[in-house]
């Protein structure tokens, strides 16, 4: 499964970068002393915080960007990342002018067969955006991953002529979602990860299996988006980070050059920006060797006529250990290395986060810490308060350049 997949490959690199960053010499290498098993540091109760000044939102619309969040539905009561909380919901008031829903526009939420679709979660959740006077993004028309297609579509039965019915499947899912939602969702991530992140080939998935592993469901997707809603920004939104390697930046740059060659109606390409640290490597060391790497792969993007989005934004701070402070500047060192790296580009619009605070993270259960203490990759600790990232956010967007008019 790509979740095992991609944490090696970010392991991988930190043992490739850390094997480069050694000094030589010739001292003796000392007997490996027993590493002790680490003490979880007891979580400090917190000072209360004020509540924090400014708006990360403010500080990126005076740039001509956009800030916000991924935010999730839950059940009355439950707690979760959900805008039914009020003091989840204060903070995505405070700070994002743009939502999108964590999982409820996917097909495992809507599509509960190949006929019936269900948007009461998602339709909650504009409501809500649209109250607040808050856009929405959408997130996705078509997650490209055998294991996040629901059961049904895994199994599904495409008869004697597969192309056909994979093409109807597709094509009839993107119709139905966007004529919903037309002129109120603008920005579509219309494919996610579609590319393999370890071979850099497209994946196979019972869909592309029935269409013979071609682009032609990823074209007609786009296609059909686009006649469908002829203004809105239509994103091709895959994983890139700074643990990515090689294989699968090329197989991106090749999906997003077949695009623009057969004119597939492609705007943006979305990089998910999950960063983090799997190594002790320091954080100014990684921003200092992956710069280049990732730069060389934006200005290609760029040169391609694509815009780019930052659309789901954490950083994993899984093997550092210290203290809290410690563990938050690393976090806010490697996030601004990123951002500043992003923001360089005025093709950069969108910034938004996979949620604003640690207590709803999806990292918590998806890369847990091996010292079992919660992950911090979120602007807002769980007690919902302001933490440097979110200064580190503002202070990026202070300092770039406003998008042209
Ligand atoms: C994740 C959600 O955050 C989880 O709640 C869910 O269980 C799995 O999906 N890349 C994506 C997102 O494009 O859709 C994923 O969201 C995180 C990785």
């Amino acid at each position: 499964m790509a979740i095992s997949r991609r944490d090696a490959v970010g392991i991988g690199l930190g043992l490739v970068l850390s094997a480069c960053g050694g000094g030589g010499g010739s001292t003796p290498t000392p007997t490996p002393t027993p590493t002790p098993t680490p003490t979880p540091t007891p979580t400090p109760t917190p000072t209360p915080t004020p509540t924090p000044t400014g708006s990360i939102a403010t500080s990126a619309t005076a740039r001509r960007m956009r800030f916000g969040s991924a935010v999730a539905w839950s059940a009355p009561g439950a707690d979760a990342g959900s805008f039914a909380n009020p003091d989840y919901a204060a903070l995505l008031e405070r700070d994002c002018n743009v939502l999108v829903p964590e999982n409820e526009l996917k097909w495992e939420a809507i599509r509960p067969s190949a006929t019936s679709f269900d948007f009461t979660r998602a339709d909650a959740m504009l409501a809500y955006a649209e109250s607040k006077g808050i856009a929405m993004r959408g997130h996705t028309l078509l997650w490209y991953v055998q294991e996040r297609f629901p059961g049904w579509l895994r199994s599904y039965d495409f008869g004697s002529s597969p192309r056909a019915s994979a093409e109807a499947l597709v094509r009839d899912h993107v119709r139905t979602v966007t004529r919903r939602y037309a002129g109120k969702i603008m920005s579509w991530d219309v494919i996610n990860e579609a590319v393999d992140n370890g071979t850099g080939q497209l994946r196979g998935n019972a869909l592309s299996n029935a269409v013979g592993n071609d682009t032609s469901l990823l074209d007609l997707a786009f296609r059909t988006a686009r006649e469908e809603l002829p203004t809105a920004e239509l994103v091709y939104n895959d994983f890139m980070d700074w643990g990515g390697g090689a294989a699968h930046r090329d197989g991106v740059l090749a999906l997003l050059r077949g695009f623009r060659d057969r004119n597939v109606p492609v705007d943006t390409l979305g990089i998910q920006s999950h960063i983090g640290f799997f190594s002790a490597q320091p954080a100014t060391d990684i921003v200092a060797a992956r710069t280049p790497v990732m730069r060389a792969f934006l200005d290609q993007v760029v040169a391609l006529g694509y815009k780019l989005a930052i659309t789901e934004f954490d950083v994993n701070d899984r093997d550092r250990i210290g203290t809290i402070q410690q563990r938050d500047t690393d976090v806010a060192t490697l996030a601004r290395g990123w951002l500043d790296l992003l923001f360089s580009y005025p093709q950069l619009r969108d910034v938004l986060v996979w949620g604003m605070s640690d207590r709803y993270s999806w990292l918590q259960s998806f890369s847990p810490r091996p010292d079992g203490l919660p992950l911090r990759p979120l602007p807002y600790n769980r007690d919902f308060q302001a933490k440097l990232l979110r200064d580190t956010l503002i202070d990026a967007f202070n300092a770039t350049s406003t998008r042209p008019a």
